[in-house]
C-alpha cells in the first residue's frame, strides 16, 4: 500500500505487510482492488478535509462553519444534500437508481472546549476550542468515503446516506436527527460508524460484537439541612456532613446491590457545600455520572439513589432532592454487522491487525442509531509512540491511518450493495 506523504511532525507509520496474492490467480483486478486504488487516489482530498476541519472546531450545535464545509464538499461530488437537520446536521445521499438496501454511515461534527497544544501547522483557529476527540478525522473519512463511492456508483445498487451529526459530546445530536427522519425515506437497513482510537496503533482496527460502550446517565442531589453557628452543631442539621455520608453510602450501590456479573460505575464528580469556616452549611450539592451496559441496572439507578440518599437524610434530619437525567443508551453492536466490519477490516489491514475491542465505560450517541437499526461501531487505530489520548490538548491522530477508515467503509458498502458488471 502506498503510504501518503507526511506533512505533519508525527512519527512515520510502518504499515503491516499485505498478504501476498495467490500465485495461481490470474484473474483481472477484483472490485476490491479497485476500491484500494480509489481510496489511495482520494488521500489528498481526505487530508485536506481533515486539516481544514481541524482549523475550525466548533462546539455542540454551533457547528455552522463545519456544516458549510461538509455540505459544500458533498455538493461538489454531485450529491443531493440536506442541511439544518437538528440544527447543524448534514446528510448527503448517494442514490444509485437501482433498487437495493439503504446503508447509513455516520460521523460526528462537534469539538471540545479545550485550548489546543499540538503545535500542528493546521491547529485550531478558534481560541479555547479544539477537535480533541478526532471528529475532524471522522468527518474527513466520511467525505472521502462519499467521494470514492460516488466514483464507483455504477457498480452499486441501493442508497448510501452520509450522515454528519452535531453535538456528540453533549447533549447529543443523534436522537434529534432521528426525530427529524434521517432513518426514513428511504428506510435505513443498517448503519456503521467509527471512532479514531489512539490506544490502538495506526494500521490496526478494533471491533467487537455486542456491548461496546456504556449507557451514561447523570444525577444531581441537593441536601437541605439547617445552618447555624459552627460551635453549635446540636442546634443544626449539617448538610455538608450528611452529604459526605450520602456520597459514601452511594458507593455501596455498585459494590453491594448490583450483581457483579454486570459492570457498573457510579462516580460522584462534583461536591459543593459551605462558605465560611465558622458556619454550618445549610445545603450541600453533589452529582456525577452512572455507567452500565445493562438495561436492568440502568432502569433502577434512580430508585436506588433515592433510597440510599433518602435513608441517610432521614436518619440525620435532612431532606433531599434528586435530579436524574437519562443520557445515551449503551452501544450494542449487531453480530452479523460486526462480522461485516471484521471482513472489511481484515481485507484492509490484514487479519493479524484486526483485534477484539475492549469494552469501555465511555459513552457514544451512535447508540441511538444502533438501537433502531442493526449496525456496528468500531475503533480505528490512530496511535503512535508517545501520542496523547482523546480529550487531551495534545491529542492528534496518525494521518496515515485515516485512509484505512475510508477503505473499510467502502468495502462494507461494496459487500452489501455491489453489483457485478
Ligand atoms: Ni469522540
Amino acid at each position: 500500500m502506498r503510504v501518503p506523504p507526511q506533512r505533519t511532525n508525527v512519527t512515520r507509520l510502518r504499515f503491516p505487510a499485505r498478504r501476498a496474492p495467490s500465485p495461481t490467480s490470474n484473474l483481472p483486478d477484483a472490485p476490491m482492488d479497485t476500491i484500494k486504488t480509489h481510496v489511495t487516489n482520494s488521500t489528498e482530498f481526505l487530508l485536506d478535509a481533515r486539516r481544514a476541519l481541524h482549523r475550525i472546531p466548533e462546539l455542540a450545535f454551533k457547528e455552522t462553519k463545519t456544516a458549510t464545509y461538509v455540505a459544500d464538499a458533498l455538493l461538489s461530488l454531485g450529491l443531493p444534500v440536506r442541511t439544518g437537520i437538528a440544527g447543524t446536521g448534514v446528510m448527503g445521499l448517494l442514490e444509485t437508481g437501482r433498487p437495493g438496501p439503504t446503508i447509513l454511515l455516520r460521523a460526528d461534527m462537534d469539538a471540545l472546549p479545550i485550548q489546543e497544544a499540538t503545535g500542528l501547522p493546521f491547529c485550531s483557529e478558534h481560541p479555547g476550542c479544539m477537535h480533541a476527540c478526532g471528529h475532524d478525522a471522522h468527518m474527513a473519512i466520511l467525505l472521502a468515503t462519499a467521494r470514492v463511492l460516488t466514483q464507483m456508483r455504477n457498480s452499486l445498487r441501493g442508497t448510501v446516506k452520509f450522515l454528519f451529526q452535531p453535538a456528540e459530546e453533549y447533549p447529543g445530536g443523534a436522537a434529534p436527527m432521528i426525530a427529524e427522519g434521517v432513518l426514513e425515506n428511504p428506510a435505513v437497513n443498517c448503519c456503521f460508524g467509527l471512532h479514531v482510537w489512539p490506544s490502538a496503533p495506526a494500521g490496526t482496527v478494533e471491533v467487537k460484537p455486542g456491548p461496546l460502550m456504556a449507557a451514561m446517565d447523570r444525577f444531581e442531589v441537593t441536601i437541605t439541612g439547617r445552618g447555624g453557628h459552627a460551635a453549635k452543631p446540636h442546634e443544626c442539621v449539617d448538610a455538608l456532613e450528611v452529604g459526605t455520608q450520602a456520597v459514601g453510602a452511594l458507593q455501596r450501590i455498585v459494590s453491594r446491590q448490583i450483581d457483579p456479573i454486570h459492570p457498573a460505575l457510579l462516580t460522584v464528580a462534583v461536591f459543593r457545600a459551605g462558605h465560611a469556616f465558622n458556619v454550618i452549611a445549610d445545603t450541600a450539592q453533589f452529582g456525577g455520572t452512572l455507567r452500565t451496559f445493562d438495561t436492568g441496572v440502568r432502569s433502577r439507578w434512580q430508585e436506588r439513589i433515592n433510597q440510599v440518599v433518602g435513608g441517610v437524610c432521614s436518619a440525620m434530619g435532612a431532606t433531599h432532592e434528586l435530579q436524574f437525567t437519562s443520557g445515551y443508551p449503551p452501544v450494542i453492536n449487531d453480530v452479523a454487522m460486526t462480522e461485516a466490519v471484521r471482513r472489511a477490516a481484515e481485507a484492509t489491514v490484514g487479519a493479524a491487525n484486526v483485534r477484539e475491542a475492549t469494552p469501555t465505560m465511555g459513552g457514544e450517541d451512535m447508540a441511538y442509531f444502533l438501537e433502531r437499526v442493526p449496525g456496528c461501531f468500531f475503533f480505528l487505530g490512530t496511535g503512535f509512540d508517545g501520542c496523547s489520548m482523546i480529550h487531551n490538548p495534545a491529542f492528534t491522530v496518525h494521518e496515515d491511518a485515516l485512509p484505512c477508515g475510508v477503505e473499510i467503509f467502502c468495502r462494507i458498502v461494496h459487500e452489501r450493495l455491489g453489483i457485478s458488471g
